[in-house]
């Protein structure tokens, strides 16, 4: 289990408990987290669960597959902290992973 935080381009944030072995967009759907509206349901198809991952975390975190940067490249507003929330998987070494929201995702 790790403890997420979810920020909202307004610096909003909800700290969550999210199981090992769940996407950081399963644990915001499961939460209500507004902002990550995950329309593909983890497909990779979407990009509706586009976050920015915290500088000190994105090297932490398994690197994105071509086909997740493809469609990062889609999103609004990628940057170079971008990742599509249904491919992060949740483990114990995520604890203290914090991700915000597009502006426009909100
Ligand atoms: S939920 Fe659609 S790309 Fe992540």
């Amino acid at each position: 289990m790790a403890k997420i935080t979810y920020k909202d381009h307004q610096g909003n944030s909800k700290t969550i408990n999210v199981n090992n072995g769940l996407s950081v967009m399963e644990g915001a759907i499961q939460n209500e987290i507004l902002g990550i509206d995950a329309d593909c349901g983890g497909a990779m198809a979407c990009a509706t669960c586009h976050v920015y991952v915290k500088d000190e975390w994105f090297n932490k975190i398994s690197k994105a597959e071509d086909a997740e940067v493809d469609m990062i490249d889609m999103a609004y507003e990628p940057k170079k902290n971008s990742r599509l929330s249904c491919q992060i998987i949740v483990s114990d070494e995520l604890d203290g992973l914090e991700v915000t929201t597009p502006e426009k995702q909100s």
